[in-house]
């Protein structure tokens, strides 16, 4: 791996802005760039630097995958007009379901949310709006987890060999690369991002597909979303790193109203982490626990378990697929 990295210590966080403001300049011309914000910190960052080097040449889009968590397209594109900056919401739930269908395999779903994102979607982006250009906020701990075999993160194309012009039909410029997470937010926080976005929890790529085991249907996206706002309501004045539910593919028995249910299990897990590389369980109040538990019992239909994680990464990782 050739690049190097930035360290905190090492980071002057404006020279950094400017820098890479600069370089996105020098590099589109007159041109335009698109970009996708996520709902993550790393994509907000980038839009940040897109928006400061071309103005209103960079086109941004939240790409609603069906994927998001409740709110999430609206909550994006309101923060961002309060910046003045305008995201256009792009409905590629279709393209995405058609793509997961029938995919178990984790690593299989995530070359199918590549694909639908760089190929379909991005692809047809690009050619709309004219641009050359796709800025993505891939990051340093990004790279190296899909270097050394972790997981393919699903942002990453020259390290696995794929050259997105070729395939793609576009260059993909990544300002993010040397940084990681605490760095990120340090940017995003100079470069004039709300706290709400800049000290957001970190968020995959592949949203709630990373934490559906399994198929991945709307259906099943459905369970784990509504999962997915219990733990964050429960968890958002924590200090952890992360927390998220997740949907097991196995049933287990379960009783209900003195009849057998062969039911639905959910599991929760929330990290202490410096930067996801590795992370231990948050030690979280037993009350805390058994409140989420019954939450997800009586809101997510089907659920008849329950459980916390309890394993450290390694040998665990933070999202299960
Ligand atoms: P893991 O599950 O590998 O996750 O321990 C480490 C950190 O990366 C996030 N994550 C991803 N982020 N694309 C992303 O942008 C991905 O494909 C992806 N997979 C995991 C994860 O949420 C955690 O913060």
């Amino acid at each position: 791996m050739n690049i190097v990295e930035i360290t905190l210590d090492n980071l002057n966080v404006d020279a950094f802005i400017e820098e890479k403001a600069r370089e996105i300049s020098s590099t589109v011309g007159n041109g335009y760039a698109v970009n996708a914000l996520s709902g993550g910190v790393d994509s907000a960052v980038v839009t940040m630097l897109g928006h400061k080097a071309l103005g209103s040449r960079l086109k941004s889009y939240f790409i609603d995958s069906g994927l998001m968590r409740e709110g999430e397209p609206r909550q994006i594109v309101d923060w961002f007009a309060e910046l003045g900056i305008v995201v256009e919401i792009v409905d590629a739930q279709k393209d995405f379901f058609g793509a997961l269908k029938g995919k178990t395999d984790p690593e299989k779903k995530r070359e199918a949310i590549t694909q639908t994102f760089y190929k379909k979607v991005f692809g047809e982006l690009v050619r709309k709006s004219r641009a050359k250009y796709l800025l993505q906020g891939t990051n340093f701990t990004d790279i190296e987890e899909t270097v050394a075999g972790v997981k393919r993160q699903h942002n990453i194309l020259e390290q696995l060999g794929i050259d997105p012009q070729e395939h793609f039909g576009y260059k993909v410029l990544e300002p993010l690369i040397e940084v990681r997470k605490p760095a990120i937010r340090l940017i995003g926080k100079a470069a004039g991002l709300q706290k709400e976005i800049y000290s957001r929890p970190p968020f995959p790529g592949p949203a709630l597909a990373a934490r559906v085991i399994g198929e991945v249907t709307p259906e099943r996206v459905a369970l784990v979303r509504k999962a997915t706002t219990i733990v964050e309501k429960a968890l958002s004045n924590s200090d952890a790193f992360q927390y998220l539910a997740i949907l097991h593919e196995e049933r287990v028995t379960g009783v209900r109203d003195n009849k057998r249910d062969f039911g639905l299990q959910i599991e929760i897990r929330c990290w202490d982490s410096e930067d996801a590389l590795t992370a231990s369980p948050t030690r979280l109040p037993y009350e805390t626990l058994i409140r989420m538990a019954d939450d997800v019992v009586e809101n997510v239909p089907g659920v008849v378990s329950v459980t916390y994680n309890i394993t450290k990464k390694p040998p665990s990782t933070i999202e299960p697929v």
